[in-house]
């Protein structure tokens, strides 16, 4: 019987010596998706790829002393060799100059032309070169600047090929309306019907003022706008217009079309639409993430701030950065890096969390067994408790993964680690092998702790695929099994299995930043205010109003290492996660907050603690001595204005 087919894309990128983070998030996220499908049984392509054509690169050519050809043949050895160095095992690597896809472009726009959808008529507007996109004067303003990337914007006036998008609006909205899973997430949708419904005008689709293009198959004069040439990639790359159509029959239409927010609206309006006027099915879903911020704002080429993922991955390895990325942006919105949070990932996360469990696990059965796993027993209550956790763990993250939010999937993931550690402190080995009576009993902690460390390792090989070669050659586990999602049933781990030490999974960081620095403004900025300070200054309403308090939940809460005085807490303010760092240590347990529902400035500046950065700040009634934490009945709505 044939296999379950999965295809998902990632865009193409523009061939710019700045491949950055943000860049990597996209085909990240694409490859463990495609890891994760791949063990849930599923035939995948996973494609990406360089968006070689239009004026934006015939101008980088030329500025770089080279042929527009030249110019992408060389950055096409960058991108590759980015995409080898995070480990992307992409199946289809396309480039828009290549042959197959030019082609396939041709038999496209042919046949809408035929239809009668593409009529010659003048341009005369507003264009964004870095955007490459098209904008009304109102649109782009008295400044004429461009309304997504903030450029200036060029007047161009030419003769040009017309594509007739206006006719298929009606069409389009029906389409997103019956298919509520088609623009996820569902922000997203809602943003993209209303700019539909605004009305939808019909589109220039050539240019006549430079040539670097696919020429306009009934007018060599023209070449074909860009982003139609480029969006054409999903389906050319598949064999859209030759002779072998096979790959085409298996994997179209697409599971996932994968982005970052700024290119939705070319994704479910014109790709859509050409696809419509083509007579090709659409595809069923298109995501668009968030970006990667940093604190100073969006990466960009002109702020010279872009961050270089191929340092990282030499400074902290792939798997650091793999995980860091997925873990860190939350699902669908924007996330911020910083290098200090990537340390404190790697450092707690992989290094203590995960890296001690599999290090300690090991290194009991060396110790307690010479390495040969014994013969299993009779279980206990905290054993089962452990089994049963293994296997939530594994629906979870499966499902939080279904829906792309990696975020969700790997924190469910390091709750099992967590538990993991706390049953070797609770079920105390090293006093177990102190007892011979109590032999059966260790064989059977240890075995529980090489299976759950099997269960996780599996579940995080989408996210970091060179670790878990690492962690069989020090458990033992034979590779083949440990691959399917059915493999993930508890019991694998087999007696006579051989254990051996290794090297260390993740070597802790020494992050020596000014730790005097970073606890001075830590209290400064989240400790308790000074008690009996003089009076406040009056402010006006306004002032005030500025301020926005929100209810929030908590969703999670911990203390934040080797600071007494901070927790780290993740909240919902109404659908939105954030990180909050508040200084409350000292008054909290850390399990006393989790649900509550509490009042957040929102809408403060983030700022870093400790190396995390806290996306807003908690309400809390100060006395000096005693910090009372604002909170609210359990039934107050999260995300409630509060004022
Ligand atoms: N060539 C077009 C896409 C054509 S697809 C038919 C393009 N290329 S691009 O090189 O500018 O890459 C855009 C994509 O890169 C974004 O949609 C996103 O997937 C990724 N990102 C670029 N900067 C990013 C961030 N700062 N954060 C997250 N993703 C980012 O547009």
């Amino acid at each position: 019987m044939d296999k379950k087919s999965f295809y998902i894309t990632t865009p193409i990128y523009y061939p710019s010596a700045n491949a950055h983070i943000g860049h990597g998030l996209t085909t990240v996220l694409a490859d463990a998706m495609t890891r994760y499908k791949k063990m849930k049984g599923y035939q995948t392509c996973f494609l990406t790829g360089m968006d070689e054509h239009g004026q934006k690169i015939a101008k980088a050519a030329a500025a770089a002393g080279k042929t527009p050809q030249q110019h992408v043949d060389d950055m096409a050895v960058v991108w590759r060799s980015l995409w080898e160095k995070l480990l992307i095992e992409n199946d289809i690597f396309i480039r828009t100059t290549e042959e197959r896809h030019t082609r396939g472009v041709v038999q496209i726009f042919k046949t809408i032309y035929d239809k009668g959808d593409i009529y010659l008529s003048r341009y005369q507007g507003w264009y964004c070169v870095s955007c490459e996109a098209y904008f009304t004067e109102r649109q782009v303003g008295e400044e004429h600047r461009c309304p997504d990337c903030g450029k200036e914007v060029e007047v161009i006036e030419e003769e040009s090929y017309f594509f007739k998008m206006s006719k298929y609006q009606d069409q389009l909205l029906r389409h997103i309306e019956e298919n509520p899973g088609f623009i996820q997430p569902v922000s997203r949708r809602n943003e993209m019907l209303s700019f539909i419904k605004s009305g939808l005008e019909d589109l220039c689709i050539s240019r006549t003022s430079f040539d670097w293009g696919i020429p306009v198959p009934v007018n060599e004069k023209h070449v074909i706008y860009v982003w139609f040439d480029a969006l054409s990639n999903y389906v050319t790359a598949l064999g859209y217009g030759s002779d072998d159509t096979s790959l085409l029959e298996k994997y179209w239409p697409a599971d996932v079309h994968l982005m970052a927010k700024d290119i939705i609206r070319f994704h479910t309006v014109i790709w859509p639409i050409i696809l419509m006027a083509a007579d090709i099915p659409l595809p069923k879903m298109v995501f668009g993430h968030g970006w990667v911020l940093l604190d100073s704002g969006k990466m960009s080429k002109s702020l010279g701030n872009v961050v270089d993922p191929v340092i990282l991955i030499e400074k902290y390895g792939v798997a650091a950065v793999r995980y860091f990325l997925l873990r860190e942006i939350p699902s669908g919105q924007d996330g911020y890096y910083s290098e200090s949070a990537l340390v404190q990932r790697l450092n707690y996360d992989l290094a203590n969390d995960y890296g001690n469990l599999v290090s300690r696990t090991v290194a009991m059965v060396v110790q307690y067994f010479e390495g040969i796993v014994p013969e299993g027993g009779a279980s206990q209550p905290l054993d089962e408790e452990l089994r049963t956790l293994a296997a939530r763990v594994c629906e979870e993250a499966g499902d939080s993964m279904d829906k792309l939010d990696f975020a969700n999937a790997l924190s469910a993931i390091f709750r099992l680690i967590s538990r993991a550690n706390k049953y070797i402190d609770e079920t105390t080995p090293w006093l177990l092998a102190k007892d011979a009576a109590q032999r059966e009993r260790l064989a059977v902690v240890l075995r529980h702790l090489l299976e759950t460390v099997r269960i996780s390792t599996m579940l995080l090989s989408p996210a970091m695929p060179n670790i878990p070669s690492l962690v069989w050659a020090q458990t033992g586990h034979q590779p083949e099994d440990c691959l399917t999602w059915e493999q993930l049933a508890w019991g694998a781990t087999k007696a006579g299995q051989n254990v051996r030490k290794g090297a260390v999974l993740f070597p802790r960081i020494d992050w020596e930043r000014d730790e005097e620095e970073n606890a001075k403004a830590a209290s400064a900025k989240a400790g308790p205010a000074e008690a009996g300070v003089a009076k406040p200054a009056e402010i006006e309403y306004d002032a005030f109003m500025k301020t926005d308090l929100r209810v929030a939940e908590v969703l999670s809460c911990k203390p934040v290492p080797k600071a007494d005085k901070l927790l780290q807490m993740e909240v919902d303010i109404g659908g939105e996660r954030r990180t909050l760092v508040a200084g409350v240590a000292l008054h909290y347990q850390p399990e006393e907050l989790v649900g509550q529902k509490i009042v957040v400035v929102a809408n403060l500046k983030p700022a870093k603690l400790r190396g995390i950065t806290s996306q807003g700040m908690l309400l809390a009634a100060d006395s000096g001595d005693r910090v009372i934490v604002l909170t609210l009945p359990p039934d107050t709505p999260s995300g409630a204005k509060v004022k």
